[in-house]
């Protein structure tokens, strides 16, 4: 235990995090322990992580100094920001700088940021096609991450950009499963026409960022992952496989999405335009093959849906 590099994980009682303590603990022999950061030591979720061989310390990313206790020591770091917790890019600019800084303070050799796309790179302001948020941003929940990149580059922190995927865990914590309607049939409604959307098991995010742990050239690199890239017919096909009912897909306009009304319509909305208007460039930059490298368990839809099928609620 005592000459384990320690990898230091925010988030670790989440989605993305979780994954890489579940990774880095069944892996006794591959030279890593888990420091799991969490704002409540004694909640379930880290009792739980302690249970399984975690160390379990306390740190809030919007408190940076203790951020910059909890990566003391470490030899790498795993940063994930908190987006749907607050709806505030500023917040999480703010979180990723925290991060980057403890980083950088700590002398973290590996640090892994969870990040994405600046859609403003690809989309100006000026472009019309879809509407400008909070007056500076496309896709405020990727911009924000994208644009906090040079954080990291500029703290100097060794760090490879992990660029995450839509979870497929969304159909069944985000209210993004399938809908009756007034005819009684189940739909998948997402726009994005007839493109493939990159998609991935929540779980399989943290696993591969264990696989980029282990590999220090990663360092300066960017990584995009992605458990497979499937339309929208086919991912309400495969769901209606694996729940032995009939899902149609509905590739519902961006405008008509971005009106739902639910917090962060038009974020979403924006974002789905994105990976639809620049589908091959946003496919090409998250690798199916080069993803399973990193994880060889790494789940296809099918796989996550025979696991999981039964946890999508179906209204
Ligand atoms: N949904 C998607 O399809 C998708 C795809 C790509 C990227 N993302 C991004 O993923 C990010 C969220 O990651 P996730 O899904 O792994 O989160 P998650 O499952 O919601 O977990 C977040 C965990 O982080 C901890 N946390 C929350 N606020 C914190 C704070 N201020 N300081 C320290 N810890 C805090 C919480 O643990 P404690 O309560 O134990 O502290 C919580 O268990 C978002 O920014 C989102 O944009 C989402």
């Amino acid at each position: 235990m005592a000459d384990k590099k320690i990898i230091a994980v925010v988030g670790a009682t989440g989605a993305q995090g979780g994954g890489l303590i579940r990774a880095i603990l069944e892996d006794p022999a591959g030279g890593f322990s888990a420091r799991a950061i969490t704002r409540d030591v004694n909640s379930d979720k880290a009792k739980a992580l302690r249970q399984a061989g975690a160390d379990v310390v306390a740190a809030d990313v919007d408190d940076n100094e203790s951020v910059r206790k909890a990566f003391d020591g470490a030899y790498g770091a795993y940063c994930v920001t908190f987006y749907w917790d607050h709806f505030s890019p500023e917040r999480e600019l703010a979180q990723a700088q925290s991060l980057a800084n403890a980083a950088k303070q700590a002398r973290v050799q590996h640090a892994v940021w969870s990040t994405l796309e600046d859609t403003r790179r690809w989309l100006p302001l000026e472009d019309n096609r879809m509407p400008t948020l909070m007056g500076k941003y496309k896709v405020p929940h990727f911009d924000a991450k994208g644009e906090a990149d040079h954080f990291f580059r500029d703290a100097g922190v060794p760090t490879t950009m992990l660029l995450t995927s839509f979870y497929w865990d969304n159909f069944i914590t985000f209210g993004m499963g399938p809908k009756k309607g007034p005819d009684g049939k189940l739909t998948l409604t997402i726009p994005m026409g007839d493109k493939k959307l990159p998609g991935i098991a929540a779980e399989d995010i943290g696993r591969c960022a264990y696989g980029v742990l282990k590999v220090p050239s990663l360092t300066g690199k960017t990584v995009g992952i992605a458990g497979q890239h499937l339309t929208g017919t086919e991912m309400a096909a495969g769901m209606g496989k694996a729940l032995g009912v009939e899902i149609g897909y509905y590739p519902v306009p961006f405008d008509v999405y971005r009106s739902f009304g639910f917090p962060g319509a038009d974020d979403i909305g924006n974002m789905f335009q994105f990976k639809h208007d620049f589908n091959e460039m946003f496919c090409g930059a998250r690798s199916v093959a080069e993803s399973r490298k990193l994880n060889p368990a790494l789940q296809s839809y099918d796989q996550w849906l025979a696991r999981n099928a039964s946890r999508i609620p179906v209204e």
